[in-house]
């Protein structure tokens, strides 16, 4: 099995992120049958929304000092952990994608327009091009395992396409990509269970306001953030998405920090109110970001030793993905 899976540094990890990537990330790079991992920080992907040249490259650390926060485990060679812009065959793969991906295939996607109401000034190429570094990104390594949430579904069927077309143009080269299954793939705005929680929102990008937790968040944030956390109509704590979407929000979050199945949580929680059901989800969360915080605390201490981990692995990274670069340009006559 070979994995790759990675995040836009546009500000730092939210709750939906660890539980929609990075938790399974943790558990699929110690699998026996795993031969190779590869975990990046988007870079790229992260310049094509509003971003702050001037504080940039430490926002990018501190995501990597996240990812090993976190429980990432690199070890430079079978677990790499990358940043998107030292690998630079990923912009040269995706270069070689565009000349066999039609438009209209990216002018089908949701996320760039999505993403262009969000920012309308940041109407260019690179935004529109967005799921072609994406596949880009997968393909270099050959990866077959992709675990992402479930808004990337689109993108991991445009990798797919691409996969597919090069085969058919130039020879068999690559095989399919499949996500597995995420239990968190699909976790909601803690203000609107309607949309996903985000990283970008009203607040600005980055910010999340109370619509998602942080990884950072402090003690009194998290309590703050669940307290007006939006509930549904009733008192009765049920997972039902369509008649209660705010609390089978809230369900399957604590589900996942507790490693507890829900019914067993609706069960415990069958003759409480909202209330008492929301004060113990915020301790809950609290104590689950607490070894956390501490270790990105001891890390972020020492810097110089991230950067180091990066480098080994980008070194590493470089060998693997030359070698697909190579087959591929001669497979094109280049
Ligand atoms: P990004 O940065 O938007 O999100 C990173 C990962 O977090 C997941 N995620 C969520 N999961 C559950 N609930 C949520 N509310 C939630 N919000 C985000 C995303 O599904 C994703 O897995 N395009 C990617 C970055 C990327 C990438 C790649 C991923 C670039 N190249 C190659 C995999 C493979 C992105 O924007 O993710």
């Amino acid at each position: 099995m070979r994995i790759f899976s990675g995040i836009r540094p546009s500000g730092n990890l939210h709750l939906g992120n660890y539980l929609g990537a990075v938790k399974n990330w943790i558990e699929l790079q110690n699998k026996p049958d795993t031969e190779l991992a590869v975990f990046g920080v988007m870079d790229y992907h992260g310049i094509t929304t509003p971003y702050d040249p001037k504080t940039y490259r430490n926002q990018v650390l501190s995501v990597a000092t996240e990812y090993i926060s976190a429980g990432l485990n690199p070890d430079g060679k079978k677990i790499l952990l990358i940043r998107q812009s030292r690998v630079p065959q990923h912009t040269e793969l995706a270069w070689l994608f565009n000349t066999i991906t039609p438009i209209s295939w990216l002018n089908r996607l949701p996320t760039y327009k999505e993403q262009l109401e969000k920012s309308p000034k940041y109407n260019h190429i690179g935004l529109f091009d967005y799921p072609v570094l994406m596949a880009a990104d997968i393909l270099a390594y050959k990866a077959g395992t992709v675990p992402v949430g479930a808004d990337q579904m689109a993108h991991i069927d445009i990798t797919n396409e691409i996969a597919k077309k090069f085969n058919s143009m130039f020879g068999e080269t690559f095989s399919s990509v499949k996500v597995p299954k995420i239990e968190g793939a699909r976790i909601m705005s803690l203000q609107n269970p309607n949309n996903k929680m985000s990283k970008t929102t009203s607040a600005g990008s980055g910010q999340a306001g109370d619509e998602a937790i942080m990884l950072l968040d402090t003690p009194d944030e998290v309590r703050n953030k669940i307290k007006k956390a939006v509930t549904d109509s009733g008192s009765e704590i049920k997972f039902d998405i369509k008649e209660k979407p705010a609390i089978s929000n809230l369900l399957s979050i604590f589900s996942l920090v507790v490693n507890k199945e829900i019914p067993e949580l609706e069960k415990q929680y069958s003759n409480k109110s909202y209330s008492e059901f929301k004060n113990d989800l915020a301790e809950v969360v609290v104590s689950f970001l607490k070894p956390f915080q501490e270790k990105y605390k001891e890390i972020n201490s020492n810097p110089n030793e991230v950067e180091e981990t990066l480098i080994k692995s980008e070194e590493n990274a470089i060998n693997i993905v030359s070698s697909t670069l190579k087959e591929v340009k001669e497979k094109m006559g280049l």
